[in-house]
């Protein structure tokens, strides 16, 4: 038996549901293989600053830190959108990347057979399925870059400032990714407009020498839109900065059938990860029980292989998943003709019992 201690942070929205469809599973995970997960609930995000007045608080780092691992469900809503920008929940999330010195964000997206009528592409954009990892930068760039505005309120600016030794360490984390897959890395930038994006490229290049097996192109933002909406099956790895990872990761998420089913997992120098679904917390349909859990509870799985190292109780949870997919049970989100419907509480629970 091992015994693993792991935050939780449900946060806003959908968040406590989803996340509550994830313990569903994992208890179900640690019955079947003789775990024991222990549980401990933190606030961040907008509930932390009703409670706390900030979207942060030192206490959830603290027993973040402390863990074997995180699983987040989601921060932010309407409601906190007019708080200072210094305390939206939005702060709180990328606090605790920065204090848990998460740079590394893995975003899987993979079409599964099941959902090609969820998918926005047309069969034969599809054709070749689709089956990319997105790895994002998390800890740089502009999202943590200095951030001016006037006192009159006439201009305001951020920057977007990368170090060789962060391009270095994130594009490991992309060739290591890729000797493990298809072995095809393309490095995306902006390097015909930005200086940043220049170091990008000449630092990818040179360190590519080290991973002779892997064949490294180089594809400015624009183009990959353009490349994942018309031949989404061309990639293997993407490897990119913070912010062009979090739009190309959305588009991705989409081509792949709905952003509820997408996990990712955020990593640093240690096995203490953060996992999470790339969907937000989804306020419209709050509470209502109508959530797609998946990408929660398939986040929930890689923190058992990535973190934890129990791939076969991770595979038990895709396996699961798939099981319940074929089925024929779906959320909202995910529904179509001659399928059953099922919400949020009973998804997870399908998934549970096929572990
Ligand atoms: C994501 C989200 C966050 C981000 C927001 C909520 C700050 O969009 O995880 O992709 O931009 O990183
Ligand atoms: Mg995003």
């Amino acid at each position: 038996m091992s015994e693993f201690n792991i935050t939780l942070i449900p946060g806003d929205g959908i968040g406590p549901e989803i996340v509550n469809g994830a313990v569903t599973v994992l208890d179900a995970v640690s019955k079947k293989y003789n775990h024991k997960f222990n549980y401990t609930e933190v606030y961040m995000g907008g509930c932390a600053i009703d409670k706390y007045g900030v979207p942060l608080p030192d206490e959830t780092v603290e027993i973040c830190k402390k863990s074997d691992s995180v699983l987040l469900g989601a921060v932010g809503g309407p409601k906190w959108d007019s708080v200072p920008s210094e305390k939206r929940p939005e702060k709180g999330l990328l606090g605790i990347r920065k204090a848990l010195g998460l740079y590394s964000n893995l975003r899987p997206s993979i079409l599964k057979p099941q959902l090609k009528d969820a998918s926005p592409l047309k069969d034969e954009k599809l054709e070749n399925g689709l089956d990319v990892m997105v790895v994002r930068e998390l800890t740089g760039g502009i999202y943590f870059g200095e951030r001016k505005k006037a006192d009159d309120g006439s201009w305001a600016s951020d920057e977007e400032k990368y170090s060789v030794e962060e391009i270095q360490r994130i594009g490991k984390i992309a060739f290591e990714t890729a000797m493990l897959r298809n072995k095809r890395v393309v490095s995306v930038d902006k390097a015909n407009v930005l200086e940043s994006s220049r170091l990008w490229r000449k630092t990818m290049t040179e360190l590519s020498q080290q991973y002779p097996e892997v064949e490294l192109t180089h594809m400015y933002v624009d183009n990959a839109a353009m490349q994942l909406a018309i031949n989404p099956a061309q990639f293997d790895v993407i490897v990119t900065s913070n912010i062009f990872g979090d739009i190309l990761s959305d588009l991705s998420s989409a081509i792949a059938g709905s952003i509820g089913m997408l996990p990712s997992a955020s990593l640093g120098a240690t096995k203490c990860g953060m996992y999470e679904p790339i969907h937000g917390s989804a306020p419209d349909i709050a509470g209502q029980d109508i959530a797609n859990p998946i990408a929660t509870i398939v986040s929930a799985a890689m923190m058992l292989e990535m973190s934890f190292g129990l791939s076969e109780e991770a595979k038990a949870i895709n396996n699961a998943v798939d099981k319940v997919l074929d089925m024929n049970y779906r959320t909202a989100d995910i529904m179509s003709d001659g399928m059953t419907k099922v919400g949020c509480k009973k998804m997870a629970e399908l998934i549970a019992e096929n572990i």
